[in-house]
């Protein structure tokens, strides 16, 4: 690109105030994608299906723009592409996830899939010949159908199959990857897929599903950890860790005592759920969070409360099981609601947060549900850090959409402005943060907003067949970033 254009995009970047602007050393820099949000070949090569195959084949008409993920980016295709695109970057990691689909296609393992491995393996060497460190999901909300059909994150069983599942990957690719993520943001795989229908299977269980789905989750994640622990971490020498998904909620008036007791509670709710039995001393759920969902459940006459505190042996199996905290993070909702008692709404009160809260509050994106909010994001970090005993911290996601522009000035001003906050806390506050990595390599299937909501640093052109890649503006500004290791002056 030539220089005066670049300058011009330095300039934009200048109107942020940032008092620090050198990254700490060894601070790393990746970017995100997911398998079904990138791969497509969707059932080609021994792949079988999964929730969101399902989905978006049953019922088109809960994505916005009718799209789906059969072809997507064809990265199960054009990975050498993504793989330079990436050494272009300049980035020291990528963060991918593995279709379990693909490896172990009846989801459990009597039966591995060579050509799924085959391309794991293909992959993995790829980026290892460009110097790129792999941080790697082992769940990113694509759930085998087959495992659904059984009950899915709702049935227990599912921690001895997710469990067998991160054993195989541990031994067919743990000599290559030295970073695991074991779930991508448990809230909305139990709250969105489980206690409602924003995401696949879609299973509306009336704020029941939701909470079986959180048991089973947070005792796979720790049986997985427990399991590299003992058997894989002497000689693989890696590191396990859990991204949990934070709106970070604020009091609209900090004065209200009302309006802060209600942030916390919602926060709790949000983030507290799946960081609280890992990050805390005390583990287990919040008690807010138990004490409010047994009074729901006896107020709508349920026989037994929908949420139930573990047990002592899973609070100390569950506790301390992920070496750093990974947080995505967007957006902030100031919450309004004074005067509501949550307790006394509906059967999911996380439901009920929404009428709580206002989104008049920072640039809106193209997401309905995202705002830009800076300050929010520094907030989230400070309370992350007092709540949870100061754990070593990776942003796993951060980034903005907009409907497809290569001229992305304002992802440039979030990145920036986002990048601005991390620097604040890090110094001034002394958060451990390590890394950061932006959402997201290339614009992809954005779950049921379809291709209409784009976060990438790439441009995906969805009507051409050979899907040409074409760096934004924001691309060159990540380059430069990396590059330099400092945030524009
Ligand atoms: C979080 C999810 O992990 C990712 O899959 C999604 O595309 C982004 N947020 C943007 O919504």
């Amino acid at each position: 690109m030539a220089c005066w254009s670049l300058i011009a995009l330095l300039a934009l970047s200048q109107t942020s105030s940032a008092h620090y602007t050198k990254f700490p050393e060894g601070f790393t820099f990746g970017v995100a994608t997911a398998a079904y949000q990138i791969e497509g070949a969707w059932n080609v090569s021994g792949k079988s299906e999964n929730v969101w195959d399902r989905l978006t084949h049953t019922r088109p008409d809960m994505i916005a723009d009718g799209t789906n993920g059969d072809i997507a980016c064809d990265s199960y295709n054009r990975y050498r592409e993504d793989v330079e695109e990436l050494a272009y970057l300049g980035v020291d990691f990528y963060r991918f996830s593995l279709s379990w689909a693909r490896i172990l296609p009846t989801g459990q393992v009597n039966y591995l899939n060579p050509d799924g491995i085959r391309y794991y393996n293909d992959l993995l060497e790829a980026l290892e010949a460009k110097n790129i460190e792999p941080l790697v999901t082992l769940f990113h909300w694509d759930l085998p159908q087959s495992l659904q059909d059984l009950g899915g994150w709702a049935n227990p069983k599912m921690i001895e199959y997710f469990r067998d599942y991160a054993d195989v990957c541990f031994r067919e690719f743990g000599d290559k990857i030295k970073s695991w993520i074991t779930f991508n943001e448990p809230y909305e795989i139990c709250e969105d897929a489980y206690g409602d229908e924003k995401k696949a299977p879609a299973v509306n269980s009336h704020g029941v599903g939701n909470y079986l789905c959180s048991d089973t989750l947070l005792k796979a994640h720790a049986e997985v950890y427990h399991l590299y622990n003992d058997t894989y971490r002497s000689k693989q020498n890696g590191k396990v860790m859990i991204s949990i998904n934070s709106i970070w909620y604020e009091p609209k008036d900090p004065e209200n005592a009302e309006q802060v007791t209600l942030a916390e509670v919602a926060n709790q709710f949000k983030f507290g759920w799946f960081a609280h039995p890992i990050f805390t001393e005390e583990g287990g759920y919040p008690s807010i969070m138990v004490e409010n969902v047994a009074r729901q459940s006896e107020a709508e006459g349920y026989p037994r409360p929908r949420l139930e505190q573990f047990d002592e042996y899973w609070i100390q199996r569950i506790k301390g099981t992920s070496d750093f905290l990974g947080i995505n993070h967007y957006t902030t909702h100031l919450i309004t609601g004074a005067g509501v008692d949550p307790v006394a709404k509906s059967p999911s009160w996380l439901k009920d947060i929404g009428a709580l809260t206002t989104m008049e509050v920072g640039e809106e994106s193209a997401s309905e549900w995202l705002r830009v909010v800076p300050t929010g994001f520094a907030n989230l970090l400070r309370w992350c850090k007092s709540s949870y005993n100061d754990p070593p911290i990776y942003i796993t996601e951060n980034g903005v959409s907009d409907r497809g522009t290569l001229q992305d000035y304002k992802r440039i001003q979030y990145f920036n402005d986002y990048l601005t906050e991390i620097l604040n806390v890090i110094y001034e506050d002394g958060v451990n943060v390590l890394g950061y990595t932006a959402w997201t390599l290339m614009d992809n299937f954005e779950w049921r907003a379809g291709f209409s909501e784009r976060f990438g640093l790439y441009y995906v052109d969805i009507n051409d067949p050979a899907l040409p890649r074409t760096p934004k503006l924001s691309a060159e500004y990540y380059r430069q970033l990396t590059n330099t290791r400092e945030l524009p002056q």
